[in-house]
């Protein structure tokens, strides 16, 4: 079995979903809960993009400890610089750098020549490398690249200094087996690749980017890269819970492994939902409200004689419960404690203290006490951060 790597970017290309506007304290609970799920390293944010963003990449380098952290910069010093100062309290910071190489963008965005692209992504890598040990270079719609220009960059880079080499098909454009191909392609192609990382990055804008990335896996993809929920700019990213079950559900089949507890699958999903405010469809893969449901006679009864007969997952692998706790007037601080935990927020004693007062105050006009008044309560405790 060959280890992947899994790259979440839920708080980057996630957070450009529209409408999703994440504050320091939310990204840094989904930080917290991404380290818990087992991802290899997690995109931050775009510290040149705002100064919120800025500040809430800081905190979460500051705070992550054993997860690598990394963060979105353009082919521009400036955006290295200020990378750099909100990466460099990370253990294992990284850059990850972008630059388009597909003729469409070099021609209407860019307005660069190929040769000139090289040159400034040569240039960009070497002068980061002054900073960054691990240096991520992604070739921006790659997948509508000429595959002979990508070997040539590509090998230009890593020569400069990267030790990632991602390939996005930025615009969910692709098809497994031409996505496959592209890998395969560099390689066999690129001298130098097998000094680097090999990662894919899929848009699901044709409802194909799961696929893709095992198609790129499948033909030397040794990274991934996703969003919990699947969520990102347009139609989304490759959604990580997908094609980590994918990979285990079908392990007869693929020889691949990765780092991410199933188990935690559940409580990451619920966390960025509400964080996000992007609500998961019921019928979504994996942890839709309905992967589990059986509407059919024929299916119900199936699977009262073997669960197995329409179900292919189980509730317990991706971190479904059963049973979950009710929390109200009467219930005590060990039930509070176990239903924080559940939630996936990580509190210090004081602040359980104090968010445990705030829901016993709540309990006393409030019959039930919901998951949502729940969360509005251990963010208000914390927003002292
Ligand atoms: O989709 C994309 O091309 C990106 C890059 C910044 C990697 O998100
Ligand atoms: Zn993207």
């Amino acid at each position: 079995m060959s280890r992947i790597k899994i790259f979440d970017t839920t708080l980057r290309d996630g957070e450009q979903s529209p409408g999703v506007n994440l504050n320091q304290l939310e990204k840094l609970e989904i930080a917290k809960q991404l380290e818990r799920f087992g991802v290899d390293r997690m995109e931050a944010g775009f510290p040149a993009s705002s100064k919120g963003d800025f500040n809430a990449v800081k905190a979460i380098a500051d705070t992550i400890k054993g997860t690598s952290v990394t963060a979105l910069a353009r082919t521009v010093k400036s955006d290295v610089d200020t990378a750099w100062e909100a990466l460099k309290g990370a253990d294992k910071p990284c850059l990850h750098l972008f630059l388009a190489t597909s003729p469409i963008h070099m021609t209407y965005k860019l307005k660069q020549t190929p040769e000139q692209v090289i040159n400034t992504a040569v240039e960009m890598v070497s002068y980061a490398k002054q900073k960054f040990a691990e240096i991520e270079w992604s070739a921006e719609d790659a997948s509508r690249s000429d595959w002979d220009f990508l070997a040539q960059i590509i090998e230009r880079v890593i020569d400069a200094g990267a030790t990632v080499i991602n390939l996005p098909d930025t615009v969910g454009y692709t098809t497994p087996l031409e996505y496959g191909n592209m890998f395969k392609f560099i390689k066999e192609t690129v001298p130098n690749i097998d000094r680097v990382s090999l990662s894919c990055h899929c848009h699901n804008d044709l409802g194909m980017a799961v696929a893709n990335s095992i198609a790129a896996v499948e033909n030397g993809a040794t990274q991934v890269e996703g969003t919990i929920n699947g969520i990102g700019e347009r139609a989304g990213n490759a959604s990580l819970e997908e094609i980590a079950v994918a990979l285990k559900v079908r392990s007869d089949f693929y020889p691949f492994t990765t780092n991410l507890k199933l188990d935690e699958i559940k409580r990451t999903s619920d966390l960025v939902a509400k964080l996000t405010g992007m609500y998961v469809q019921a019928n979504k893969a994996v942890i839709g409200k309905n992967a589990f449901a059986h509407e059919s006679g024929i299916h119900q009864d199936g699977v009262l004689k073997h669960a197995s007969t329409y179900e292919i997952i189980t509730p317990e692998m991706v971190g479904v419960k059963s049973n979950t706790l009710f929390l109200g007037k009467h219930s005590g601080r060990h039930a509070f404690k176990d239903k924080v935990k559940e939630l996936g927020i990580d509190l210090t004693d004081e602040k359980l203290k104090e968010a445990f007062q705030s829901f016993k105050q709540l309990t006393d006009h409030k019959k039930e006490v919901t998951d949502e008044d729940l969360f509005t309560i251990l963010m208000e405790v914390q927003t002292d951060y």
